[in-house]
C-alpha cells in the first residue's frame, strides 16, 4: 500500500515488498554457499543502494563487514556518464578481500564500470556484483555481474531507496513514476 499522495504519482507497482525481500533471501542464499568459508565484505555507494545493502547484509546468516561509498556524477546530466569524483571514500583496505558490491540498479552501467575499475586496483581477492535491478535495454557497457534480482523495462522507476529529485527513496516497492511528475 502506497500512501494515499504519493499514490497519484506513480503509474504502476512493478516490484513489491514481498517480491524483493523474497529475491533477497533468493539471493542471501546464494551468497552464502558461494562465499563459505571465506570472508567477505559488502561495498554500497550511497544512497541508493542502502535498503538493498540493509536487507541483504540482514539475509545472510553469516559474518559480513559493511562498507559504503559515496560518488557524485561529473555534469549536470540526467543520463549517467559513469565519469565520478568519490566524495567519501570506503574505510576498509580492500588487499586481498573477497569484495561484493552491492547495487540498487544497473541503467547504462556506466557507474558500476568505473566503480568496478577503481575498486580492481585496490587488488581485492575477488569482487563480484550483486544487483537488485537491471535495465537491458538501456545497457551501453556489459557488466559481468554474478546476481541480479530482477531484469526490468526501460523505465525511470523509484522506491527502496531509488529517488527522483531525492523523493520516493522510502517507498517499500518499487514503482514506475507518472511521467506527469517529471514533465
Ligand atoms: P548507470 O548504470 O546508468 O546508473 O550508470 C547510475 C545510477 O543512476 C541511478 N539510476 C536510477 N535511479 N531510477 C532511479 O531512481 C532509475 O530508473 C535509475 N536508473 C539509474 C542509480 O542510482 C544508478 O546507480
Ligand atoms: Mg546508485
Amino acid at each position: 500500500m502506497l500512501p494515499e499522495d504519493i499514490e497519484t504519482e506513480i503509474d504502476k507497482v512493478l516490484l513489491t515488498e514481498e517480491q524483493i525481500s523474497g529475491k533477497l533471501r533468493e539471493i542471501a542464499r546464494q551468497i552464502e554457499a558461494d562465499y563459505e568459508g571465506r570472508d567477505l565484505l559488502l561495498v554500497a555507494v550511497l544512497k541508493g543502494a542502502v535498503m538493498v545493502m540493509a536487507d541483504l547484509a540482514r539475509e545472510l546468516q553469516r559474518h559480513v563487514e559493511l562498507d559504503f561509498m559515496a560518488v557524485s556524477s561529473y555534469g549536470k546530466s540526467t543520463h549517467s556518464s559513469g565519469v565520478v569524483r568519490i566524495v567519501k571514500d570506503l574505510d576498509a583496505d580492500l588487499t586481498g578481500r573477497n569484495v561484493l558490491i552491492v547495487e540498487d540498479i544497473i541503467d547504462s552501467g556506466l557507474t558500476l564500470q568505473w566503480l568496478r575499475q577503481n575498486l580492481q586496483s585496490r587488488n581485492p581477492a575477488s569482487l563480484e556484483v550483486c544487483a537488485l535491478l537491471r535495465k537491458p535495454e538501456a545497457l551501453k557497457v556489459e557488466i559481468d555481474a554474478k546476481y541480479v534480482g530482477f531484469d526490468i523495462p526501460n523505465d525511470f522507476v523509484v522506491g527502496y531507496g531509488l529517488d527522483y529529485a531525492e523523493r520516493y527513496r522510502n517507498l517499500r516497492s518499487i514503482a514506475v513514476l507518472a511521467p506527469h511528475v517529471y514533465s
